[in-house]
């Protein structure tokens, strides 16, 4: 099979710039500019901020309170008369935003439940409307009214009334069968839809949406956990699928899987670490997908998100003979478990806020 890949630099950098991380997603949450660069991104500002809030929650920062307030009027200003939300005013609300600003809202301790609707920043039964509008009659979601089915619609869909306690709202058992149909027996893997191929971002989606319905028996771990193992390359990063480069989102789409079904322990840990701390800019902060490429958010979060996998859930702490020949360039993971709190695989948020929320999910082992 093809293998494509990077080579990692020598002189990489191999310690977390902690303080970086925090200023540039500080300055990313607080960014109010109107360049065009902002416009141009301006579909994705929701996923914006609960990117850098999730990952300014995992590294221990607090929120100003001026921009706690900010961001709950965005999402005041987003919410749309049929429950759903969008990415930024005026924009049409879409269940990935959706998804989005009620794990904004937890993160940022809003009460979800008053029944003042002028202290209420959502209407929760409006929003659950909305969410039960989406599914379809063979269980699947769409994204919207416009039609597109996608399984990562039903992972948002099944997450959103998760983090709002109403699952009873929708046909859950049916919505799972649409997730098996979407299983690749050859490699146990799942793709966006019946007889797709499989990828690990929708791999995640089922296997977060399973885990969220107690249905992880009906999978075959084993072969799902080779295929997933497999993603990783000779650079120690990991791909999406076979005969792609590695891409650092990927350490947490791949590790999310691994630990949601026990086999984080199957990748090897310091090659990735190499990968993700070489993902970093050292002067600006901030990650991104490749060495010396653009650094953005939603890198930072997910190289943030993979460390914090790695340092929490790896449990295997024998080393193996491969890893002792990189003993000399070892990452102290202790130091960063420290630094990072640990991150819910399922829900990819403070591990803490999902347990406070008594929110249960499976795993195996
Ligand atoms: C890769 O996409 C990632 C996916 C397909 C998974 C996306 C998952 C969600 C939107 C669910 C919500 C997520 C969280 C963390 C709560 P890509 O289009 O970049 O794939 P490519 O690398 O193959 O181009
Ligand atoms: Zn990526």
């Amino acid at each position: 099979m093809l293998i494509r890949d990077v080579e990692l630099k020598h002189d990489s950098p191999k310690e977390f710039f902690f303080d970086k991380h925090v200023k540039f997603l500080n300055n990313y949450a607080k960014n109010k500019d109107n360049s065009y660069e902002q416009i141009m991104v301006e579909y994705l500002k929701m996923n914006g901020i609960y990117w850098t809030i999730t990952a300014l929650k995992l590294a221990d920062s607090s929120i100003e309170n001026d921009v706690r307030q900010e961001i709950i009027e965005l999402i005041r200003s987003c919410k749309h008369p049929n429950g759903g939300i969008s990415a930024a005013p005026k924009h049409d609300p879409h269940i990935l935003y959706t998804l989005s600003a009620i794990q904004i809202l937890v993160s940022l301790d809003v009460n979800l439940e008053s029944s003042n609707p002028e202290e209420s920043v959502i209407d929760v039964n409006k929003t659950v409307e909305f969410v039960m509008s989406l599914q379809n009659e063979d269980g699947s979601f769409n994204g919207d009214h416009w039609g597109e089915v996608d399984v990562r619609f039903t992972f948002c869909s099944i997450a959103s009334l998760a983090l709002l306690k109403r699952l009873d709202a929708i046909n859950l058992d049916l919505a799972i069968d649409f997730v098996m149909k979407c299983y690749n027996q050859i490699d146990g893997a799942f793709g966006c839809r019946p007889n797709s191929e499989s990828h690990s971002g929708l791999t995640y989606c089922c296997l977060g949406s399973l885990s969220i319905a107690g249905q992880l028996h009906r999978i075959d771990a084993d072969k799902l956990g080779w295929w997933l193992a497999e993603r990783q390359l000779p650079s120690g990063g990991l791909n999406g699928r076979p005969e792609k480069l590695p891409d650092l989102c990927y350490s947490w789409w791949v590790l999310s899987s691994l630990a949601i079904i026990g086999r984080l322990h199957w990748i090897n840990k310091q090659k990735l670490l190499c990968f993700i701390m070489a993902c970093q800019d050292t002067e600006t902060g901030g990650f991104s997908d490749r060495p010396g490429n653009m650094v953005d958010p939603f890198h930072t979060l997910f190289g943030i998100t993979g460390l914090s996998l790695l340092a929490h859930e790896y449990f295997d702490n024998s080393i193996s003979d491969h890893e002792q020949n990189d003993q000399d360039d070892c990452i102290d993971i202790e130091k960063l478990s420290k630094k990072i709190h640990k991150v819910n695989p399922v829900f990819c948020m403070l591990d803490q806020t999902i347990n406070k929320m008594s929110i249960r999910t499976q795993r195996l082992s």
